[in-house]
């Protein structure tokens, strides 16, 4: 295809925290979107396995989930050779960048952090120690994604509502520190990209709320098809009889086919969606429809991943380039830093 967006264009970078084996929500309101922007952007995207230790506990999982997700963005088109594609825990530059700036953030900007604050209060309601059960990761989180954010002088950073805020600490404390090192080193201040949810980019789940691991109501990927058509049953509908015309815009089922079918697909979409309004289809040869298009769209992409997942894969030399690739990023970066604080130029 085209040219690898390199220097000149503007760094996009997201990071993807590897808690969960990817859902249909995921890939249509994350992977999909930022699969676009790597056409225009800079593309910097990786596993925040850092990240995913504030509440992993076994390591097994851990390894898992950050295998799962990389397979899967590959598997879903990523392209390794446009974009700079790693996991965190590879590049310790990271780590080094986040003791500095941990030393210029303040303390209590990291108190009024939402995801703190929202531990603080359920403690506090639940008659415990304000502080039960939270672990100095999950205080210092926002400072190790501004670093993340900072260490590849990202422009711009798409990520779901929830970590709106954490961007803008990105922001601030790049601020803080240009204002005391500016002469000599600056960050480049990064803004947040939200997804426009009024273009309907949530999916619902299985229960009709929005499609979260966080609600267990996710339809995972790359299922066995048996258990996928199994799940595609189980998205609630109403009692309408079949012969009634129905409402495509509030089917939980409609609205899942409507938001991931591609292109290829629009034809059954549309069609769909006219024999709804129309009356005398039921509910159950929707969700038949909704499973033949998502079975046949996730097909190639559960052969890739399949393959991608098997040990000493493609996937390995995969991340193993993307580690290289993104030190030589962030190194660039952090020798700047250690020069303007201080760090280096001593001894000479
Ligand atoms: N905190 C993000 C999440 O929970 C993951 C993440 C880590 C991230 N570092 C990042 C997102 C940097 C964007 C930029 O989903």
């Amino acid at each position: 295809m085209s040219q690898a967006v390199t220097s000149g264009a503007k760094v996009s970078l997201t990071g993807i925290k590897p808690t969960g084996e990817p859902h249909l929500g995921n890939l249509v309101g994350a992977i999909r979107p930022a699969l676009t922007l790597t056409e225009a952007y800079d593309s910097v995207y990786f596993i925040a396995d850092y990240h995913a230790l504030t509440s992993l506990r076994d390591p097994k999982e851990l390894r898992q989930y950050t295998r799962s997700v990389a397979a899967t963005w590959l598997a879903a088109g990523l392209d390794p050779k446009r974009t700079t594609f790693y996991v965190q825990s590879d590049v310790p530059e990271i780590f080094e960048l986040n003791w500095a700036l941990s030393c210029m953030t303040a303390k209590g900007l990291m108190n009024r952090a939402h995801a703190y604050k929202a531990a603080r209060d359920k403690n506090v309601e639940a008659g415990e120690d304000p502080d039960a059960g939270v672990n100095m990761g999950l205080y210092n989180y926002p400072i190790l994604m501004a670093v993340d954010i900072l260490i590849m002088e990202s422009d711009v950073v798409p990520v779901g509502r929830d970590q709106l805020q954490h961007v803008e600490y990105a922001a601030d404390i790049a601020g803080s520190f240009n204002h005391v090192y500016g002469k000599n080193y600056t960050f480049k201040v990064p803004e947040a990209i939200v997804p426009d949810e009024s273009r309907g980019q949530t999916l619902p789940g299985l229960d009709g709320r929005k499609m979260s691991k966080s609600y267990d109501n996710t339809i995972p990927l790359f299922l066995p098809e048996k258990k996928l058509l199994k799940l595609v049953r189980r998205i609630p509908t109403d009692s309408t009889p079949v012969e009634e015309p129905k409402d495509p815009s509030t089917s939980a089922p409609f609205r899942i086919l409507e938001q991931f079918a591609s292109a290829d697909h629009a034809h059954v979409v549309e069609d769909t969606r006219k024999r709804l309004e129309a009356g005398g289809m039921g509910w159950g040869e929707l969700k038949n429809v909704l499973f033949e298009v998502l079975n046949t769209e996730i097909a190639p992409l559960r052969e890739r991943y399949d393959a991608l997942m098997e040990p000493g894969s493609e996937l390995d030399t995969v991340l193993a380039e993307g580690a290289q690739k993104a030190r030589d990023r962030a190194g660039r970066v952090l020798s700047q830093v250690r020069e303007a604080i201080g760090l280096t130029g001593v001894a000479r």
